[in-house]
């Protein structure tokens, strides 16, 4: 496995957002309430792409039908209404020299 570099992790401050192909799939590396994480772009809920999403308080809220899914256990926000609904898709992150990255 080899080290892929994605953002220097200095730059991951609130609200950020980023788009990746590593290894032929679509990912999406996001910075809200302290937590960073690389999940998939596609929205769990139905497919929708994440990449405009809005990130708030540890949260990224999906455009289409404003589904909000925490970052820190990838659960959909919303008690009984969403209860349903799949959790983010997530991958491991590594920091290797202060650059941000998966292991691939
Ligand atoms: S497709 Fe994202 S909330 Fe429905």
């Amino acid at each position: 496995m080899s080290f892929y570099r994605l953002e220097s992790t200095i730059n991951l401050i609130e609200g950020y957002s980023r788009q990746f192909i590593v290894d032929g799939e679509d990912m999406l590396l996001v910075h809200s309430g302290g937590l960073t994480r690389l999940i998939s772009t596609a929205c769990p809920h139905d497919g929708y792409p994440l990449k405009k999403a809005k990130l708030a308080n540890g949260c990224i809220q999906c455009p289409k039908h404003r589904i909000c899914f925490s970052l820190d256990n990838g659960r959909a926000l919303g008690g009984e209404a969403v209860a349903d609904v799949a959790g983010l898709n997530r991958y491991d992150l590594a920091e290797v020299d202060g650059e941000t990255g998966i292991y691939i």
